[in-house]
């Protein structure tokens, strides 16, 4: 079948930046469709990505406190017992609640029609849906939003089977604890699912190519998450090369090398994860033929309003340059539809915050020290630790601190960078900065509650033009 009218906007993925497009392009009135083949919205994230992490962070963070951590707070519990089944259910109750949100939800509230298929491109203006239930339809739109995402990087030579060699996707599925799990790629994803199955009782080994952990994180901070992650259970091998995985019945075995040329050695795994990257997804979309250009590292080139070298044609999310982030995604989701409808729309890529989300937790917003060394900017440094923060005292919560990073003649924020609990929360007050270019002295004069964590990031403020108080 085909349609009559065409579409304004069809957003091919319905994954956070795309449905997002989608939800916004219907509420500034745009007749509206969302093509999606994975049989559910929400993409990468909300089915096998952030949410689902997050839920396993969150309980096995809670198992893990049960076990380690309350008694000392005075509550005795005993026969405490993992049941993995439940957790994986509770996780995928989680998944499920979101996903059909989007559609029973907000798709009908804001209308979008969904087409669940596999799309390509005739024209810049055609599309093509293979229907998940069968057939094909043709589908007319006078700008079209790729918004197809990302998929895990394969590591050439180890084959992912998704049960003993996995990729995130089968590390949230795994049926039991593996006693020792191998995950190859020490950055975010290697962290945070690292922790959730170390928590649950595996032994586990991060082995890294590079001399750091945390991707791209402050080096100061990622020393200290690291020594965290240790003092956890983690082990780490860093300047760390793997030649090979093997499968040998129900056991991976892995050849390691020292990067500067140091020994081989062999590690044994029940469980392998590979966690060493992202790449975006475009295969299928026959963008060859309607000349949308990519660079070397397979994403889709854009200008700054999104468009791609096809007219008509944008292009936002992790398919595309910068971070591969959900928020970044929805961002662009947004810019891009106001681009269309009133040729203005923003993203501030200096403001684009990160978190980890192991405990405690990473995070941070703006430049860190490496970066502004090597542009050559002048700047100081304030830190405050959790260790003299009142709530965190309380908590008994105190890994950890935030740091300030402000540009030396006008003490404009540049970068925080905060280890600690609550972390993710807490760095919205520095984005916030970024985006309206706060001195720290702004955040020092701000009045802070007492007793929060939220003092820490006060006070770092301060340290960095002045003394703090506490400490
Ligand atoms: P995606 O979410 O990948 O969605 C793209 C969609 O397009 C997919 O559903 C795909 O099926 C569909 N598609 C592709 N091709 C076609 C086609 N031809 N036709 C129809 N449909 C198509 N980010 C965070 O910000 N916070 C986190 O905590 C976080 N945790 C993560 C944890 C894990 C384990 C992983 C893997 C990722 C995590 N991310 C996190 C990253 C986040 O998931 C991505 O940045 C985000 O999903 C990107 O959104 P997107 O809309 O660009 O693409
Ligand atoms: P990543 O880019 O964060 O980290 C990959 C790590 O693997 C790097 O440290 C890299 O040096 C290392 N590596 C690369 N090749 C290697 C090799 N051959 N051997 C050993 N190590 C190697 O990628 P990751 O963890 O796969 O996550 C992908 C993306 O998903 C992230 O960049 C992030 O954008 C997103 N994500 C975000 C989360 C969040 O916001 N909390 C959570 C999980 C994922």
């Amino acid at each position: 079948a085909t349609q009559s009218e065409p579409y304004d906007i069809v957003v091919i993925g319905g994954g956070p930046g795309g449905y997002i497009a989608a939800v916004k392009a219907s509420q500034l009135g745009y007749k509206t469709a969302c093509i999606e083949k994975r049989g559910a919205l929400g993409g990468t994230c909300l089915n096998v990505g952030c949410i689902p992490s997050k839920a396993m962070l969150n309980n096995s963070h809670i198992y893990h406190m049960l076990q380690h951590d309350v008694k000392k707070r005075g509550i005795d519990v005993s026969g405490v017992e993992l049941n993995l089944k439940q957790m994986l259910a509770a996780k995928d109750a989680s998944v499920k609640s979101l996903t059909g949100g989007v559609e029973t939800y907000l798709f009908k509230k804001y209308p979008v029609d969904y087409i669940k298929g596999e799309a390509s491109f005739v024209s810049p203006s055609q599309l093509k849906v293979a229907l998940n239930d069968g057939g094909e339809t043709q589908v007319e739109a006078k700008n079209v939003i790729i918004a197809t995402g990302s998929e895990v990087t394969p590591f050439p030579g180890i084959e992912i089977d998704e049960k003993r060699i996995v990729s995130s996707t089968g590390a949230l599925e795994l049926q039991e604890v593996p006693k020792r799990m191998v995950v190859i790629g020490g950055g975010i994803i290697g962290l945070e699912l690292g922790s959730v199955w170390s928590r649950l009782g595996a032994e586990v080994t991060v082995v890294e190519f590079l001399g750091a952990v945390g991707a791209g994180m402050d080096g100061e901070v990622g020393k200290a998450f690291q020594k965290i992650l240790q003092k956890q259970g983690l082990k780490f091998k860093l300047n760390t090369k793997v030649v090979s995985a093997e499968r040998e019945g129900e056991v991976v075995k892995l050849k390691v090398d020292a990067a500067k040329g140091g020994k081989e050695e062999t590690l044994e795994a029940d469980v392998v994860l590979v966690a060493i990257g992202r790449r975006p997804v475009t295969k299928g979309l026959n963008l060859e033929t309607i000349g949308v250009e990519m660079d070397k590292r397979g994403r889709i080139i854009i200008d700054d309003q999104f468009n791609t070298s096809a007219k008509g044609v944008k292009c936002i999310g992790d398919v595309t340059f910068g971070p591969m982030l959900a928020h970044k995604a929805e961002e662009e989701g947004i810019a891009a539809i106001e681009m269309i409808k009133t040729g203005h729309g923003h993203v501030n890529y200096d403001a684009i915050p990160s978190v980890v989300y192991t405990h405690p937790e990473v995070a941070w917003v703006g430049k860190n020290e490496e970066e502004l060394k090597q542009a050559g900017v002048k700047y100081k440094v304030g830190k405050y630790p959790f260790a003299a923060n009142s709530r965190a005292k309380t908590n008994q919560d105190m890994d950890g601190f935030v740091k300030f990073i402000v540009e030396k003649d006008t003490d404009r924020v540049l970068g925080v960078h905060i280890i600690g609990p609550n972390a993710g929360e807490m760095i919205h007050s520095a984005t916030m900065a970024i985006e309206y270019s706060a001195s720290a002295e702004d955040i020092a004069r701000t009045c802070t509650a007492h007793p929060t964590l939220s003092e820490a990031f006060k006070e770092a403020a301060m340290a960095s033009y002045d003394k703090p108080l506490n400490f």
